[in-house]
């Protein structure tokens, strides 16, 4: 068995899983009327920024149903037949992981659409004149599909899922508790404020909390005699470079970028991506949407400006 850190600390129920209250209601009502029912869950498209918890949930929601999930990702899937074996080895109201799903090419993704309408999908037998068409018939099953890019899922294929949601990114009280309680399973004590000052520098992320208690619990046992307090967690915390903002390096070069070389904006997207050496891609998904959401930087038409707090945080002047 995989009993890495992030493994151990990966939750597994409802009880451990916090935050995200409207998603898990949701989820929880889809799953208790599918069991009533027995039937599988309706499909499920879930997307948002990196490390929110799309992985984990597609996880609790097969371990409430008590089935098997089956994990796969957009471009491991390149061929119609890559698909088709995967679908057929499926026991019935399985799982079916799809990660990356906006990475899906044409030819699989029309192959999926049969399968999650009609439980069934078309193979082609042999080639040239004489090929043939058969259907097979699928298990009855549930798609969790996960991305980061919403905006890149077709139409047809984002229809085809019952229920469409969207991760926030959490408040430091959420990410507070996910500290404290990944904590307790790594048996390293916290105390409460040290928790959340993790919670406060975490970006909204839970991945990036549980990171950051992890340095902080090495820090702590090497510098500290694994004795927790608030000084030896911002000590640690400063130590990785992580401000009080809960800005990293990265963030504070995507700010400083602006500043300093479009008087702090406007500037286009492309430009900015150049400007630091990272895909437009990285930029809207990872850095964006907590500069955004915490105030540090503003689109506009004209393209993305950074804020009042931002030139106060960096201490730079436009
Ligand atoms: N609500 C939560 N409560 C507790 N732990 C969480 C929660 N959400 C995520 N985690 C933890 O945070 C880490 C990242 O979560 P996960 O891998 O599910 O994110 P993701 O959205 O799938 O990310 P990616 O887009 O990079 O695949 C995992 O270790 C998971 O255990
Ligand atoms: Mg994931």
């Amino acid at each position: 068995m995989d009993n890495t850190e992030p493994t151990r600390v990966r939750p597994q129920t409802w009880s451990d899983f916090f935050g995200q209250p409207s998603l898990v209601k949701s989820l929880k009502i889809a799953i208790d009327a599918a069991k009533t029912r027995s039937e599988p869950v309706e499909h499920i498209l879930l997307y948002g920024p990196p490390g929110l918890g799309k992985t984990t949930l597609a996880n609790i929601v097969a371990k409430e149903m008590g089935v098997n999930i089956k994990i796969t990702s957009g471009p491991a899937l390149t061929r119609a037949g890559d698909l088709a074996s995967i679908l057929t080895g499926l026991d019935e109201n399985d799982v079916l992981f799809i990660d990356e799903i906006h990475r899906l090419n044409k030819v699989v993704e029309e192959a999926l659409y049969p399968a999650m309408e009609d439980r069934a999908i078309d193979i082609i037998l042999g080639k040239g004149p004489g090929a043939k068409n058969m259907r097979l018939d699928l298990a009855p099953f549930t798609l969790i599909g996960a991305t980061t890019q919403a905006g890149r899922i077709s139409a047809p294929l984002r229809d085809r899922f019952g229920l469409v949601h969207r991760l926030d990114l959490y408040e430091a009280e959420d990410l507070s508790q996910i500290v404290l309680n990944a904590a307790k399973k790594l048996q390293f004590e916290i105390d409460t404020v040290s928790a959340t000052e993790i919670a406060k520098r975490s970006r909204g992320t839970a991945r990036i909390a549980l990171k950051l208690l992890r340095r902080v619990r090495d820090f702590t046992l090497v510098e500290h005699n694994s004795v927790s307090s608030l000084l030896a967690t911002k000590k640690s915390l400063d130590f990785y470079n992580v401000d009080e903002e809960g800005l990293d390096e990265s963030d504070r070069r995507l700010l400083s970028a602006i500043i300093t070389h479009y008087n702090g904006g406007p500037v286009g997207l492309e430009t900015l991506a150049s400007l630091i050496s990272e895909s437009v891609e990285t930029i809207t998904e990872v850095y964006e949407p907590f500069l955004l959401q915490s105030g540090f930087l503003a689109k506009t038409p004209k393209g993305r400006i950074t804020t009042d707090k931002a030139h106060t945080h960096l201490k730079l002047v436009k």
